[in-house]
């Protein structure tokens, strides 16, 4: 297959078309689709300018149509002497429809070509991961309504700090998975713009119709500066990866709770056998590695996330070839996120309290703050001398879980977890 960029006679060394184009075309497989919608547009656009008459243009498209159906059905693959999915589609057009198909490149460079593709690429993944992230926080949500009333020691440092409950924690999740869905819609509008048209990053000496492809690809508004639709590059990719490292952090969190809490010391829940992995050779073992797997990659997507501003940081404005390395990280990523969400849901499902060990393990301690501050309540006397009462009066302490979680009736403890609200915040997404 030609090179986009090839002159007649001359060609680079073997080693720099394999050192430039590395994994590049493993990772253009996924941008095609997206290249090939970007492609649809601009070509469309430059019907509308009189470069192509309608019924070339009519040409061009099915033929599109049909290279995106055999890019689908896996039949059509970038390898790599291709380079990349942009001159994949263009030979497939120049070989269907001979010199119609090397008219489409007119107007537009690879570097908006590829901007274009990654920030569609981006958009319908945000798509898939709010829907997801919007499923488990409704499923914490019904488990929180569920075991709401099951008491669970709340923890700080690491020791037993106050009774929680498992409804107050699983709301917890609820809670931030909320914010991440809401940092994902920022990202979506942020990110919302379209830079096709911007060329090599200096536009071109053609009316192109920009507003028109920004309506024909769906984007909320037009990227005006083409220089700057370059230097974004990166900027919207580590927007974008932030986004996913917010998920991570809330799921990483789960993840190594449940690593505890299931573990013999704590014993909170039970865990199915479609969730556990065993040992060779100590056939006892129950292990929970897909948490484990899981808190490692909360630390992948924040690594990729800061490779990510490594690689833009300092760069020369304009496009530079360094950029092309994002997509790795970027991918990765959305994989990682997508597949952590799926996997929690999964353990959601596959675990159930253990009541009786739960309430084994609840010390007497862990109601002292609360008679503190009944002392002082009570009494009418400052809480810091109440504070000093309190740990005489835990040791003869009865305690009642239930009574407790009631008692904490402050907006989002445990006796006032306001599930409504969520279920209001949540019904509308
Ligand atoms: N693979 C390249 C990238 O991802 C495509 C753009 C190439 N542009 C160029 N001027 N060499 O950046």
């Amino acid at each position: 297959m030609s090179k986009l960029w090839q002159k007649k006679g001359k060609s680079p060394h073997t080693l720099v078309g394999k050192y430039t184009v590395g994994d590049d075309y493993i990772f253009d497989q996924k941008l095609m689709p997206f290249d090939i919608q970007g492609t649809k547009a601009h070509i469309k656009g430059l019907q509308k300018i009189g470069i192509f008459t309608k019924s070339e243009l009519k040409k061009l498209l099915k033929e599109l149509t049909n290279l995106k159906s055999k890019v689908k059905k896996d039949e059509i693959k970038v390898s790599i002497d291709d380079e990349d999915c942009h001159t994949v589609i263009e030979n497939y057009l120049t070989k269907k429809l001979g010199k119609l198909g090397q008219k489409i490149h007119t107007g537009r460079s690879r570097n908006d070509q590829v901007l274009t593709a990654i920030r569609l690429y981006m958009k319908s993944s945000l798509d898939e991961i709010k829907k997801l992230s919007t499923k488990l926080a409704k499923e914490f949500l019904k488990y929180a309504e569920k075991y709401q009333n099951i008491p669970l020691p709340g923890y700080t440092h690491t020791q037993q700090a106050m009774l929680s409950s498992i409804g107050h924690y699983f709301c917890g999740f609820t809670e931030s998975l909320i914010d991440d869905i809401s940092f994902l819609d920022k990202t979506y509008s942020h990110i919302n713009k379209n830079p096709l048209g911007s060329a090599a990053g200096f536009g071109v000496p053609l009316a192109l119709d920009r507003e028109f492809t920004t309506k024909e690809l769906g984007f909320e508004s037009t990227q005006i500066n083409s220089l700057y639709c370059q230097n974004s590059r990166g900027k919207f990719e580590s927007v974008y990866t932030e986004s996913l490292v917010q998920i991570m952090l809330t799921l990483g969190r789960f993840a190594t709770d449940l690593l505890l809490f299931t573990s013999q010391e704590f014993n909170f829940f039970k865990v199915s056998d479609s969730l556990v992995t065993g040992s060779s050779i100590m056939p006892q073992k129950r292990n929970l590695d897909g948490m484990e797997i899981l808190r490692g990659n909360t630390s992948v997507v924040i690594e990729n996330h800061q490779l990510i501003q490594n690689l833009v940081k300092n760069l020369m404005s304009g496009y530079n070839r360094d950029l092309q390395l994002m997509k790795k990280p970027l991918f990765e990523s959305t994989d990682m996120v997508i597949a952590s969400l799926q996997i929690v849901s999964l353990h959601l499902k596959g675990i159930t309290p253990n009541k009786k060990s739960i309430k084994e393990k609840i010390t007497k301690e862990i109601f002292s703050a609360d008679i503190a501050t009944e002392i002082a309540k009570k009494n009418k006397i400052p809480f810091r001398i109440a504070y000093q009462q309190a740990l005489k009066k835990t040791q003869k302490y009865k305690p009642d879980f239930q009574q407790n979680i009631n008692s904490k009736i402050s907006l989002g403890a445990p006796g006032n977890l306001n599930l409504s609200y969520y279920k209001k915040l949540l019904h509308s997404k």
